[in-house]
């Protein structure tokens, strides 16, 4: 079994909370993965020219070639984004929009596989997480679980947190807080937080064991059905 374990974070390896949780996660899987950094890749987001419909390959030329033949090698995915404007960065959302190129014609080579979203954000990591989840069920993809924490908002390192009246650091502490180590958020300093990545792998590990992907595409097909079905009623 194989996991592909994806962080969409531009930030600096060692500073990304969200590379930090999908490590964690893939780390307790048990099984074989392959982490892979979206930093300074080049990722254009889905240009809807139907290049794909005949043969389920996006023509676009970016780094998004290379990956695709790991998507689609992998048994389950580990993906995780950060929170910007309360919705997935942009650089995740270009990823995932690239995945419509495995939606044409009856194609099953993502469905009934299975997968862990990560979120993190200043405040809350809970937005990317659903937005991942929902591109998941676009492709019969089951999610296992779900891991949320909080990180450090840029506010923490760009020089004017302390005074700024529109800073994360402002609004939640006042003004006048030094901003210090011991009150900046970390993800690795949230006991809950490593827990639940640690818990998730495990679980995405254990489901692996003779999954049944058939089973799962049809939960996930009937999954499918409801949500539209919802959003036709919101919609009407
Ligand atoms: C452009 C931008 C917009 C952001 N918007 C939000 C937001 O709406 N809500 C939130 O909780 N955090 C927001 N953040 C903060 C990030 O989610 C936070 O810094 C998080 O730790 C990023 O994860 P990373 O360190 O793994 O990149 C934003 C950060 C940036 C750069």
């Amino acid at each position: 079994m194989k996991i592909l374990g994806i962080s969409g974070s531009p930030r600096k390896e060692g500073v990304s909370g969200v590379d930090k949780l999908v490590r964690i996660v893939l780390e307790n899987t048990g099984c074989d993965y392959e982490y892979i950094s979206l930093r300074g890749k080049t990722i254009s987001g889905c240009i809807a020219c139907l290049g794909c419909a005949k043969d389920n390959v996006c023509k676009v030329k970016d780094d998004m070639t290379d990956l695709r033949g790991k998507i689609v090698a992998a048994d389950a995915y580990v993906v995780g984004a950060p929170n910007y404007y309360s919705t997935l960065n942009a650089l995740t959302h270009a990823f995932m929009e690239r995945w419509f190129q495995f939606r044409h014609q009856e194609a099953d080579t993502l469905w009934g596989k299975l997968a862990v979203a990560v979120g993190v954000g200043g405040q809350s990591g809970s937005f990317p997480v659903n937005e991942l989840e929902k591109f998941f069920l676009y492709n019969f993809i089951e999610t296992v679980a779900n891991v949320t924490g909080q990180g450090a908002a840029a506010c923490y390192s760009c020089g004017y947190g302390e005074d700024c009246k529109v800073g994360v650091h402002y609004a939640l502490q006042g003004p006048g807080v030094e901003i210090t180590p011991e009150i900046t958020p970390d993800v690795s300093k949230q006991p809950e937080t490593l827990r639940s990545a640690a818990e998730a792998g495990k679980r995405l590990g254990e489901r692996l064991q003779g999954h049944d992907r058939q089973a799962a595409t049809e939960r996930m097909r009937k999954r499918m059905g409801e949500k539209l079905s919802e959003m036709m009623e919101h919609s009407a």
